[in-house]
C-alpha cells in the first residue's frame, strides 16, 4: 500500500500543471492579463458587459505563453513581446467566439458562449471588434512584423475553417485534407505565437523560420489532442461528441473508417450525415471508432508531432526558456481540457 502511495506521488510530482509552468513568467502574464483586459475596453455598455464576461471566463492561456517563452529562448522579453501576446490572444478570442457560432456550440470554458447567451448577431459582432481591436494595438505602435505574422495566421485560420466546411458537406474527408484543415485551423496561430515572440526579440529571419516551424508542430499536436478530448468521458468545459453532431471528421474517425469493410463505412458515414442530431447515434459512431482503435492511432499521430517540436527545440542552447517551452509541449498533449 505505502509503495502504491509513493508510486502514486512521484507519479503526480511529474504530471505537469499550468500553474507550474507559468511561473517564470508569472509577472509578464499578470501584466499581459491587465494589457488585455484594458484593450477590450470599449464605450458602449453592452460590449462593456460582454468583454468582462469573456475576460471572467479566460482560457489556458497557452498562446501567451508559447509568446512569452519563445522570446525568452530568442534573445529576451521586451515591450513588443508584450504586445504580441495580448494580439495573439485578442485573436484566438475572437476566433472562439465566431467558432462556437459556426459550430453552433453553447458551452465554453465552462461558462456559456456568448451567442447562447446574445445570439449570434452580437457574437459576430463582438468577434469582429475583437479582431479590431488587436489590429489597433498592434498598428499604433508600429509593430507591423509582429502584426504581419499573425494576420497572415488569422487568414489561414479561415482558410481552414472553409475547407473543414468544404469537406463535411461532402464526407469525404481523408488523412491528408485533415491535416491540411488543423494546420490551417489551428497550427497556424500557435506558429505565429512562436514567431512573433521570437521576432520580438529580434531573433534572425532564419530563426523566426525555425521558432514558426516548431509552434507549427506543437499546433498539429494540440489539435489533434483537441479531437481526442471531443471523444473522451471527461468534462472539458465545452460540448463533447459535437464534432460529430457537427459532420466534423476528425483523425480517430478518418483512421476507423479506413479501417473497416465497406458496409460498415455505409452504416458509419449515414449516421454522421443523416442522424448526427441523435444521441445515441452519435454514442454509436463514438463507440465505432472506439474498437477500431482510431483513439490510439490518433494519439499515435499527437505523439509524431509532439517529437518533431522536441527535436526542433534541440537545436536551442539548453536554458530554463527551453525547459519551459519543453514543458508546455509536453502540456499540450497530457491536458484534460
Ligand atoms: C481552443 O483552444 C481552440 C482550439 C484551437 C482547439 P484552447 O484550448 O487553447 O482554448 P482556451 O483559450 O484555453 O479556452
Ligand atoms: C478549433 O476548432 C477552433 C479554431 C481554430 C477557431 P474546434 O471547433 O474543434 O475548437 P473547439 O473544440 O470548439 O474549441
Ligand atoms: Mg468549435
Ligand atoms: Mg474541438
Amino acid at each position: 500500500m505505502r509503495d502504491f502511495l509513493v508510486i502514486l506521488h512521484a507519479l503526480r510530482l511529474k504530471m505537469l500543471d499550468l500553474n507550474t509552468i507559468r511561473k517564470p513568467i508569472e509577472n509578464e502574464l499578470n501584466a499581459f492579463e491587465e494589457k488585455f483586459k484594458s484593450s477590450m475596453k470599449s464605450s458602449v455598455p453592452l460590449l462593456d458587459r460582454i468583454t468582462h464576461y469573456i475576460y471572467k471566463s479566460k482560457g489556458k492561456q497557452m498562446r501567451p505563453m508559447f509568446v512569452f517563452f519563445s522570446a525568452q529562448l530568442c534573445g529576451g522579453i521586451s515591450e513588443s513581446t508584450h504586445r504580441a501576446a495580448a494580439l495573439v490572444e485578442l485573436l484566438h478570442t475572437a476566433t472562439l467566439v465566431h467558432d462556437d457560432v459556426v459550430d453552433d456550440a453553447y458551452e465554453r470554458r465552462g461558462f456559456l458562449s456568448i451567442n447562447a447567451v446574445w445570439k449570434n448577431k452580437i457574437a459576430v459582432l463582438v468577434g469582429d471588434f475583437l479582431l479590431a481591436k488587436g489590429l489597433l494595438l498592434s498598428v499604433e505602435n508600429n509593430e507591423h512584423k509582429v502584426l504581419k505574422i499573425v494576420s497572415d495566421a488569422v487568414q489561414q485560420m479561415s482558410e481552414g475553417e472553409l475547407l473543414q466546411i468544404e469537406k463535411v458537406r461532402r464526407l469525404d474527408i481523408v488523412e491528408d485534407v485533415y491535416y491540411e484543415i488543423i494546420r490551417q485551423k489551428t497550427a497556424s496561430l500557435i506558429a505565429s505565437c512562436c514567431a512573433s515572440g521570437a521576432a520580438s526579440a529580434n531573433a534572425t529571419e532564419e530563426v523566426v523560420a525555425k521558432m514558426k516551424l516548431f509552434g507549427e508542430y506543437i499546433g498539429m499536436a494540440f489539435q489533434i489532442k483537441d479531437d481526442l478530448l471531443d471523444f473522451g468521458y471527461d468534462d472539458i468545459g465545452k460540448p463533447k461528441g459535437i464534432d460529430i453532431k457537427e459532420k466534423k471528421i476528425t483523425l480517430p474517425l478518418i483512421y476507423a473508417l479506413n479501417n473497416t469493410n465497406t458496409k460498415q463505412k455505409r452504416h458509419i458515414i449515414n449516421l454522421v450525415k443523416n442522424h448526427n442530431e441523435e444521441a445515441d447515434k452519435v454514442q454509436e459512431v463514438i463507440d465505432f471508432v472506439r474498437t477500431e482503435k482510431g483513439l490510439n492511432y490518433a494519439e499515435e499521430k499527437m505523439f509524431e508531432f509532439q517529437q518533431k517540436a522536441f527535436s526542433l527545440l534541440d537545436s536551442f542552447p539548453d536554458n530554463s526558456a527551453r525547459g519551459s517551452l519543453e514543458e508546455l509541449v509536453k502540456y499540450t498533449t497530457e491536458r484534460k481540457k
